[in-house]
């Protein structure tokens, strides 16, 4: 419908364009014709060439000083403007830059949408647009029995998703998804349905609702509109670490973990964005979790400190501060790539250490 009236319009103004035109040009012809009859015979006078131009007087006076002077300006004014232009022109890019992420981000926010906004729905199992964790419908099956159970698989908050991956990282998610649970692959390479402008677009919104740091050094952020959403230095604002270190007191003191390291590694603590179990304990993501640090996605922690790839503790302390790096070897033999986690930006030292000592001792 409105694709129709759209077009009528369009032809509209065609048409109307090409009738003032034609008419244009028959004024153009009859002025031309006029003007030409009075011509004939006065070709010596009307003649360009033949008609007498200024004397010297006249040229090397006032007219000449003007035409110096207004050359004058016009260096005047280059002099002025190109220092100007160049003053401008990185205000002139950031503000560009900006700009574009901007538009990016709110592209981004319509593909992150509910289905019924016209999205793919990452808000639906994500916890809305603020992506805050949620639950996601799913079945899984039964290696021995084949028996299929539907179940609620929790996905995490991903408003700090940027303070545990690098961008390469969480596009690497975005392509091919993770395996064997609800989350799928969404880029072309994994298989999915959207483009590389596409994943570009939901990794800038993404950017946009992350929990603004604290403690930015000046000038640190990617760029003005995300501000402090992103820079390197800062932490999580004091407020939501001290809510996570009063969940995991909680937790020893009523004894739901007999240590602060076993409340990190199993508790929901943020809609499971700081658990270690989602990833290294099988069925954790559904209530059914098998022997804590079995592996699953992540890898088998069991056999403690003997079977693991660090033998000393302050290497694994390192590893789970910044992550496992694509390539880069940790540890004893270890070769990450880039898909376990940094929590350095959102556990404190103790609580890591704290961890680590669980994880030791599974
Ligand atoms: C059907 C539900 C569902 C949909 C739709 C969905 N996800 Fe997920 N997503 C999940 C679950 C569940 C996980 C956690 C999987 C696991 O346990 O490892 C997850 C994990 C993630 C992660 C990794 C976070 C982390 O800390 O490990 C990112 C990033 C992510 N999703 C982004 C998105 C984006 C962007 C979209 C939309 C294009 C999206 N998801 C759509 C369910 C979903
Ligand atoms: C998003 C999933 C995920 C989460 C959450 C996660 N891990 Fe991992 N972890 C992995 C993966 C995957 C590996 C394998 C290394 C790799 O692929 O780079 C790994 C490796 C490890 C290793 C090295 C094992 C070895 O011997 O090589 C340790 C130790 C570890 N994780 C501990 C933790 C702890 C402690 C936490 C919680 C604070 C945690 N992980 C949270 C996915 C995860």
């Amino acid at each position: 419908m409105t694709a129709a009236i759209l077009g009528s319009t369009t032809s509209s103004i065609a048409i109307f364009t090409v009738v003032l035109i034609a008419i244009g040009w028959v004024v153009y012809g009859i002025f031309n014709v006029v003007a030409g009859r009075r011509e004939v015979g006065s070709e010596l006078e009307l003649a360009a060439n033949r008609k007498e131009y200024y004397d010297d007087e006249t040229l090397e006076g006032p007219r000449l000083e003007r035409v110096q002077l207004f050359g004058v300006l016009l260096l005047a004014l280059i002099v002025v403007a190109l220092p100007a232009y160049w003053v401008f022109e990185p205000s002139r890019q950031a503000g560009a830059q900006e700009g574009w992420d901007k538009r990016f981000a709110s592209w981004g926010s319509q593909l992150f949408a509910p289905t019924a906004e016209g999205g793919f729905n990452c808000a639906g199992c994500h916890g809305g647009m603020a992506a805050t964790g949620g639950a996601a419908p799913f079945t899984v099956t039964d290696d021995l029995t084949g028996e299929v159970t539907a179940v609620d698989w929790k996905a995490p908050a991903l408003n700090t998703v940027y303070y545990r991956f690098d961008e390469d990282e969480v596009r690497f998610i975005l392509n091919y998804g993770r395996p064997f649970s609800p989350m799928s692959p969404w880029g072309l390479v994994g298989g999915g349905p959207m483009n590389t402008q596409q994943i570009d677009n939901l990794l800038e919104y993404l950017k946009s609702i992350q929990i603004p740091r604290e403690d930015c050094a000046p000038g640190e952020a990617e760029s003005e509109y995300f501000g402090e959403q992103l820079c390197e230095s800062g932490v999580l604002p004091t407020s939501l670490q001290e809510d996570i270190a009063a969940s995991i007191d909680a937790a020893v003191a009523s004894g739901e973990a007999a240590s602060v390291g076993e409340a990190i590694f199993n508790l929901e603590l943020g809609s499971g964005a700081y658990s270690c179990a989602r990833c290294h304990t099988q069925g954790w993501s559904y209530d059914d979790p098998g022997k804590t640090g079995q592996g699953a996605y992540g890898w088998n922690l069991t056999g403690g400190s003997t079977n693991s790839h660090f033998n000393a503790e302050s290497d694994m302390i390192d590893f789970i501060k910044s992550g496992s790096e694509f390539g880069k070897v940790y540890g004893n033999q270890g070769q990450g790539s880039g898909r376990m986690p940094g929590f350095g930006a959102m556990l404190t030292d103790e609580q890591i250490e704290a961890v680590v000592d669980y994880v030791r001792s599974l």
